[in-house]
């Protein structure tokens, strides 16, 4: 069974996909996918991994966020997944999904950078709070249209300036148009950022 949010919004507006953080649900960012997108109608689903009673997207092979520790087989099984059960819902719900953007903040950011990188879905605008890179992506699909906010601070305890090159440059490959927003504090989801999301949206 899926756990998923499903606000129907105006269907004249893009639908937004919502993916939350480690240890978050569905309902987690809802108040951020309303404030950013007034009135869209949005879809959000909880990773249906669960470790210790913390929810992910894909699973992790030991303690802490790194590299080592992210366990690549599951992470593209989940990735095939989450693709499946948005097309499935999306169609169920009639929404338009060739104009789908998505807000993710932390491992929901990485899933949606990762099917993205990966060709699994094409999305509009990508919104990734705090996101890394999972793995290399020798050569990640073309999306040349595609939108990136993509926000990082220079004293993550998770996501290094070093990895936050490596993103960049797989993201730079796809020819989408990324903007990189420097936050101030770690791994937090701030007003900061979310102002400048907004600014970003409204231009
Ligand atoms: C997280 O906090 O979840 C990290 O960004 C890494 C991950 O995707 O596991």
């Amino acid at each position: 069974m899926t756990n998923y949010i499903l606000k129907e919004g105006d269907s004249s507006l893009a639908p937004i996909l919502v993916l939350h953080s480690t240890g978050g649900d569905e309902h987690q960012l809802v108040p951020l996918a309303e404030e950013l997108f007034p009135n869209h109608p949005f879809l959000s689903i909880r990773g249906r991994i669960s470790e210790q009673g913390i929810n992910r997207y894909f699973k992790l092979k030991g303690p802490g966020f790194t590299k080592e520790n992210f366990d690549l087989v599951s992470l593209e099984k989940e990735a095939q997944w989450l693709t499946k059960e948005v097309e499935r819902l999306g169609q169920h719900y009639q929404l338009n999904l060739s104009k789908l953007n998505v807000i993710g903040y932390s491992n929901g950011a990485n899933m949606a950078l990762y099917m993205q990188l990966k060709g699994l879905f094409k999305f509009e605008k990508i919104l990734a709070f705090h996101a890394m890179q999972l793995t290399e992506v020798g050569r990640p699909v073309l999306s040349d249209e595609s939108k990136v906010f993509l926000t990082h601070a220079d004293n993550d305890p998770i996501v290094s300036r070093e990895n936050l090159e490596e993103l960049s440059t797989d993201l730079e490959k796809t020819k989408c148009q990324l903007e990189i927003f420097k936050a101030k504090f770690g791994h937090q989801l701030s007003d900061e950022e979310i102002s400048a999301a907004k600014k970003w949206l409204a231009k």
